[in-house]
């Protein structure tokens, strides 16, 4: 079977900050944007007319403490986005993440064990308990917003079912969950924490993420996301990780996505801007290779341009 990218498949992320008509350059992220909400409207206006269906927010906001208070803000900026998106666009498919690494001062994922007896260097351990709280109540917040989609991606333990429960005790029960859940403590994530600023400020994200020299714990995760209640489960990176995806597929017939992330997608145009290799080829064949090894959509920052290459 001739494998063929369609648009449908492609999700595309997209950053949100405060503030009114904000178009922010990223240096290290070239053709990606923060945008304020008044801006995004236009930004979607143009992924629609492109006939992308799905959007994954990201909220960015300008301050950040201990206890990423801002992520729990009924008017934060991806509740205001979420709210502006779909009474403009009612099709368009709005996710958003659910992680806290943007709102922290900190920058890891979640609330941290014991802050003061965490070393620099090492991995970095978060309190389960108290970060499964704080997801709950931010993917609640995004999902009375109006969000389609919740996708948790702080990678804590029982972090979907978590969800899932404060989901439907508060009558969200159509509101789905996408899992990070084969999410990989990776180098490819440079460019965006530049755009979310969300660098880890000490120590590194291994004590939560997965260790790229394994895979039955990949396989595990995502079996344990099936389980717990996902409706669709995610390998990311996806370039480096394409046996993850092929033997997700093979164990369990479901929804998966892949994240093509950002220093993927940075490489890709780098090479081309410097005349390495044809932007537009090299972009069909590692999606078509994403989606051959088994993923059902995949989230890029390249989804515009392969849209618009589609059409042409
Ligand atoms: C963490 C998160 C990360 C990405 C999305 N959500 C990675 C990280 O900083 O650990 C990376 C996506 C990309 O590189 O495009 N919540």
């Amino acid at each position: 079977m001739t494998i063929r990218i369609k648009t449908k498949d492609l999700i595309y992320p997209v950053f949100v900050v405060e503030g009114k008509r904000q178009q922010q350059r990223i240096a290290s992220f070239p053709g990606i944007y923060r945008f304020s909400v008044d801006r995004i409207v236009q930004e979607v206006e143009q992924v629609e007319r492109l006939g992308i269906t799905s959007v994954l927010l990201f909220g960015v906001p300008s301050t950040k403490d201990a206890q990423a208070s801002k992520a729990f803000d009924t008017q934060g900026v991806v509740s205001l986005a979420v709210q502006a998106i779909k009474q403009r666009f009612s099709h368009m498919t709005v996710m958003t993440d659910v992680c806290l690494c943007a709102y922290t001062t900190h920058g890891h994922c979640g609330v941290i064990a014991s802050p003061k007896r965490q070393g620099t260097t090492s991995p970095v351990k978060i309190d389960n308990d108290k970060t499964l709280a704080a997801l709950s109540r931010m993917a609640l917040i995004h999902a009375q917003a109006g969000a389609d989609w919740v996708a948790p991606s702080a990678m804590a333990k029982r972090q979907v079912a978590a969800i899932r429960n404060i989901l439907d005790t508060n009558g969200f029960t159509k509101t789905k969950i996408m899992g990070y859940s084969a999410k990989f403590a990776s180098n490819f994530y440079g460019p965006f924490r530049h755009a979310a600023d969300s660098a880890p400020q000490y120590g590194d994200r291994k004590g939560y993420q997965l260790d790229y020299a394994q895979s039955a714990q990949a396989l595990q995760e995502i079996k344990d996301d099936i389980d717990e209640g996902a409706d669709m489960v995610m390998v990311k990176p996806a370039l480096s990780y394409l046996d993850i995806i092929a033997k997700a597929k093979a164990r369990a017939r479901f929804p998966l996505a892949t994240y093509n992330v950002s220093a993927e997608y940075a490489l890709v145009k780098h090479g081309a801007k410097q005349g390495l290799w044809d932007e537009r080829a090299m972009v069909f064949e590692i999606i078509t290779a994403m989606k051959r090894a088994g993923a059902d959509r995949i989230i890029t920052y390249h989804a515009k341009d392969i849209a618009l290459w589609l059409k042409a």
